[in-house]
C-alpha cells in the first residue's frame, strides 16, 4: 500500500481489455472475461483492505448489447456465478463490511440474475465498510435521463416548478445518489476515454490510464494509480 498519500475515497474502474487479453493468447474472448472476473475479485478485496470506501466497477455498458449473443451470454454467466458465490459467502462478506450495489438498468437483465441482485443488495444493505457498485447495463447518459424523467414527473404533478430544480435534485436521481463522486477513475487497456461511465459524477475526477489489460491488472498497479493520484493537485476551479 502506498505511503504518505491521500487515499481516494471513491475509485471507479473501467474493466477493459478482456477480449484482447484472450485474443493475444489464441483463446476465445469468453476466457478473457473469466480472467477479468478473477481480477475483479482480487482488486475488490485488496482495495477494501487498504481502506477504499467506495468502489465502482464498470462491468457491462448499455452499448455492450451490440456484441455477439455468445459473448453477452458468457458475461451474463459470469455475473450469475459471482452473485451465487456472493450468496454463499454472505456471512463472510457482511463481516468484511461489503455493501453490494448494482447501478444501471437491471430491468433488461435475465430474471434469475435480477433476483440474485435483489438478494445481494438486501442482505448487504447494513454493511458499511466498503460499498461496491457494480455497473451492469450501465450508461451515464441513460442514468441522467432516468433522473431527469423523475424530475419531469414532479414538475408535471405540480410539486415543483422548472426553476426550482437544483443540481442536487438531478444528483439525487442518479443510481449513485448519496455516494461521493469518484476521486479517481482507472482505465486500463490503453484506451483514453470514459465510454459513458459516470459522466455526471466525473466532473472533477482524476483519471489514470494504463496499457495493462484488465486481466493482468494487479494490486501493485492499483498502488501505482493511488500514488499518482496522491501527487495530483485538485483545484476544483480554484487557484
Ligand atoms: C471489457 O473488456 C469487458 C466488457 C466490456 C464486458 P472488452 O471485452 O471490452 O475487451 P477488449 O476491449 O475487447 O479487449
Ligand atoms: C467499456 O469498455 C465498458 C466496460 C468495460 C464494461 P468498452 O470496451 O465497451 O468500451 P469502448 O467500446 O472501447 O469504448
Ligand atoms: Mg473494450
Amino acid at each position: 500500500m502506498p505511503e504518505n498519500t491521500a487515499l481516494p475515497v471513491h475509485i471507479g474502474i473501467i474493466m477493459d481489455g478482456n477480449g484482447r487479453w484472450a485474443t493475444q493468447r489464441g483463446l476465445p474472448r469468453s476466457r478473457g472475461h473469466e480472467q477479468g472476473a478473477q481480477t475483479f475479485r482480487t482488486i475488490c478485496e485488496y482495495a477494501a483492505d487498504i481502506g477504499i470506501k467506495y468502489l465502482t466497477f464498470y462491468a457491462f455498458s448499455t452499448e455492450n448489447w451490440s456484441r455477439p449473443a455468445e459473448e453477452i451470454n458468457a458475461v451474463m454467466d459470469l455475473f450469475r456465478d459471482y452473485l451465487k458465490e456472493a450468496e454463499e459467502r454472505q456471512e463472510e462478506n457482511i463481516q468484511k463490511g461489503f455493501r453490494i450495489r448494482y447501478i444501471g438498468d437491471t430491468s433488461a437483465l435475465p430474471e434469475d440474475i435480477r433476483k440474485l441482485i435483489r438478494i445481494a443488495e438486501r442482505e448487504s444493505a447494513q454493511a458499511r465498510k466498503t460499498t461496491v457498485n457494480l455497473a451492469v447495463n450501465y450508461g451515464g447518459r441513460q442514468e441522467i435521463l432516468h433522473s431527469v424523467r423523475s424530475l419531469a414527473r414532479r414538475v408535471q404533478s405540480g410539486e415543483i416548478t422548472p426553476d426550482e430544480i437544483r443540481l442536487e435534485d438531478i444528483q439525487a436521481g442518479l443510481y449513485t445518489a448519496g455516494q461521493p463522486d469518484p476521486d479517481l477513475i482507472i482505465r486500463p487497456s490503453g484506451e483514453y476515454r470514459l465510454s459513458n461511465f459516470l459522466i455526471w459524477q466525473a466532473a472533477y475526477t482524476e483519471f489514470w490510464y494504463s496499457d495493462i489489460l484488465w486481466p493482468d491488472f494487479t494490486p501493485a498497479d492499483l498502488d501505482r494509480a493511488i500514488e499518482d493520484y496522491g501527487n495530483r493537485n485538485r483545484r476544483f476551479g480554484g487557484i
